[in-house]
């Protein structure tokens, strides 16, 4: 009975790390100049924190540090197409995983969205790139939630009248995005 008790006494001190948590974490980290790619990772978010037991942090790449990703279950990052590239500080921000952070990527789970200015403009080849430096850091990439249609993540026209902004379509794309991120992370967890 003694040793019973000082048992349950250690157990109720032991230090609970930073990193432990019950619920699935999904960071979504965004780099957004005029607005667009923040809307979207906020939607991002609301499809992450519908999941029951998952819960979404928003960070920009500026406010991103080391200890999010190190927390995290589920990453989503989300670029505008620049060129039909992936934005310079999102680039910098991945590149810094691995060279600066030393950051064990392996088996957390990933997804990508981006907007563009048009039609065409590269938004696709954005989130592929985005996807391709997940896969090279060893992690698992999802895309929405549609089981029928090759998606590959969500994606938005944005500067093209008589488009302009993020619309709601777009918008649930995003949603579905979280969603999807934040089941497969879940499943990943168990
Ligand atoms: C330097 C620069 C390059 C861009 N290149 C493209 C492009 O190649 N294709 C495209 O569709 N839009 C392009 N755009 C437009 C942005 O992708 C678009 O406005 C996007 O919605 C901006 O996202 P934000 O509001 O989060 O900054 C470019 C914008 C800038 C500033």
């Amino acid at each position: 009975m003694f040793v019973f008790i000082i048992l349950i006494v250690v157990l109720c001190a032991a230090p609970v790390s930073a990193d432990q948590h019950d619920d699935t974490q999904v960071l979504i980290v965004y780099y957004s100049m005029t607005g667009n790619t923040k809307e979207m990772a906020l939607a991002v978010a609301d499809g992450v924190n519908a999941v029951e037991g998952a819960t979404a942090v928003v960070k920009s790449v500026e406010e991103v540090i080391k200890d999010d990703l190190v927390r995290a279950d589920g990453i989503i990052l989300g670029s505008p197409s620049y060129y039909a590239n992936v934005a310079a500080p999102m680039k910098e921000f991945i590149d810094a995983w691995y060279f600066e952070y030393e950051l064990p990527m392996f088996d957390k789970v990933g997804g990508a969205f981006c907007p563009g200015g048009s039609r065409t403009g590269g938004q696709e080849l954005v989130v592929i790139s985005l996807l391709l430096a997940m896969m090279n850091n060893g992690m698992i990439v999802a895309g929405p939630l549609y089981e029928a249609w090759g998606t590959f993540g969500a994606t938005a026209m944005t500067d093209t009248a008589p488009h302009e902004g993020v619309d709601e379509y777009e918008l649930a794309d995003c949603r579905l995005l979280g969603e999807r991120i934040a089941r497969v992370a879940q499943q990943m967890r168990k």
